[in-house]
């Protein structure tokens, strides 16, 4: 990660080295926020923030659901203003690839009680290069790990919740010690939900499938684009119930998110996935998402926020 010059915090541009909380923060003790990550792409007219409004309304909806009202430093802002903050940090730094909104409960608390304790709103851009390391085109590794997706009943799995993030954390630690790139996590009922920070598709028997809303994933905004581009390719996208042995005989496998991108999967518990190689589909898709993120087709430009 290559850091910027500015963090916008609570309506200021304050230099990177400057944005701090107190150690008794709520969110920090506690998890109380709620966050996104946003890709900035480099387009002929400039660099363009993908999907802006889904991601601001995925923010705006958690900090809803968590009881977080949207004042910080006395300012009340609303789902247009979250928008016009983060076009701002993006158009302060240079070199912005990734940016990070964060929503937290930044008031000094001890007790978990949330009510009445104050927000903070922190965005952070950095310069993020490949999620998944330079190679991850040539095809990543995944275990299944022995840690559960927390589901509805845990906490607002629709949401980008800090604390609901410690499972994905131990998980990824998993993969990691296993000589792995991700981590696939299953759900309650033992069905594939999705990666730490991603979510899965896989090609088989002629069609695409990629787990339903209803299994515990994260709706990715990224999984959202790649069904439409999938779809205006010709493909047939099932939304459903997928099981391991569904995923690990799978032609193709693949990964999106907004971090990630597309990443094509080769193994999955050692077990080669398709020829071992990344397949044809997950690129043809890829290549099209590129061109519609960086502003060379223009088919879906609503999905673009221009910075200058
Ligand atoms: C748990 C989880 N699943 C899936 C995704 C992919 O979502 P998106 O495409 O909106 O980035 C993310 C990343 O935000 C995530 O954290």
């Amino acid at each position: 990660m290559e850091k910027t010059e500015f963090i916008w915090l609570n309506g200021k541009l304050v230099k990177w080295a400057d944005a701090k909380v107190h150690v008794l923060s709520h969110a920090l003790n506690y998890g109380t926020g709620v966050f996104e990550g946003i890709r900035v792409y480099q387009t002929p007219k400039g660099p363009a923030i993908f999907r802006l409004k889904d991601h601001a309304r995925r923010l705006v909806d958690g900090c809803a659901m968590m009881g977080i009202d949207l004042v910080f430093d006395g300012k009340q802002y609303d789902y247009e203003s979250v928008m016009k903050a983060i076009k701002d940090a993006v158009r302060a730094n240079k070199n912005t690839d990734y940016v990070k909104p964060c929503i937290f409960l930044s008031g000094e608390e001890v007790g978990l009680n949330p009510v009445g304790v104050p927000a903070s709103f922190a965005i952070t851009c950095i310069n993020m290069g490949a999620y998944l390391g330079k190679d991850a085109d040539n095809g990543i590794k995944l275990i299944t790990s022995s840690w559960q997706r927390p589901d509805y009943l845990c906490g607002p799995a629709g949401a980008k919740v800090n604390g609901s993030y410690v499972a994905s954390c131990l998980a990824k630690r998993e993969a990691i010690r296993q000589g792995a790139n991700e981590a696939v996590m299953l759900n309650r009922e033992g069905h594939v939900a999705e990666c730490t920070g991603e979510n899965l598709f896989m090609f088989k028997h002629g069609k695409i499938f990629t787990p339903a809303v209803g299994e515990s994933i994260l709706q990715g905004v990224t999984r959202g684009s790649i069904i439409q581009v999938a779809k205006d390719l010709g493909y047939e996208v099932v939304e459903t119930a997928v099981t391991r042995f569904e995923l690990t005989t799978a032609d193709e496998v693949w990964l999106t998110g907004t971090a990630a991108e597309v990443a094509p999967v080769t193994s999955v518990d050692g077990r080669v996935i398709g020829n071992g190689k990344p397949g044809k589909i997950s690129k043809a898709i890829h290549a099209e998402f590129r061109k519609i993120a960086t502003g060379e087709d223009h088919k879906y430009d609503i999905w673009l926020d221009y910075v200058n």
